[in-house]
């Protein structure tokens, strides 16, 4: 049987936290469980995903290439922090041709001032933020329609 296209799922600094940090902003939901439901939808839509998690930036950056070097259908990040800050982050999207959806739990628009600015956003095919867990299903349902 041939292997499934693959989305990978990036997740940047403290988001392995999920579940205990300031949930009354990010929820109760830990990584490990938006991972089991987005394992679950990927199967009913024919897609496999690789879901990964660092604090460090140049993790990212590599695996955005990597996705890129495996040809990937699409990457979903979730830049954490790093949205705000990394041009690292801008130019290995930019340097790729693998669609980039821009994922966030809570809505940085509505927040501090820091985080309006996003370096992902403008080279990301789309942006999801404000949902919560649902921001990475609904990004792995446009995902599936590129
Ligand atoms: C976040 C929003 C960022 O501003 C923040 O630094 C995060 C999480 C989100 O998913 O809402 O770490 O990306």
């Amino acid at each position: 049987m041939a292997t499934p296209p693959t989305i990978y799922v990036l997740n940047g600094p403290n988001l392995n936290l999920l579940g205990v940090r300031e949930p009354e902003i990010y929820g109760s939901e830990t990584l490990d469980e938006i991972a089991g439901a987005l394992e679950d939808r990927a199967r009913e839509l024919g897609l496999a995903i690789d879901m990964r998690q660092s604090n460090h930036e140049g993790h990212l950056v590599d695996w955005l290439h990597e996705a890129n070097a495996e040809g990937a259908k699409a990457v979903i990040l979730n830049a954490g922090a790093y949205t705000h800050t990394s041009v690292a982050l801008h130019d290995a999207i930019k340097a790729i041709s693998v669609p980039v959806i821009e994922v966030h739990l809570s809505n940085p628009q509505a927040r501090e001032s820091f985080r309006r600015r996003s370096f992902v956003a403008p080279v990301a095919r789309g942006s999801i933020a404000g949902f919560g867990p649902l921001g990475y299903q609904l990004a792995l349902d446009a995902a599936a329609r590129l």
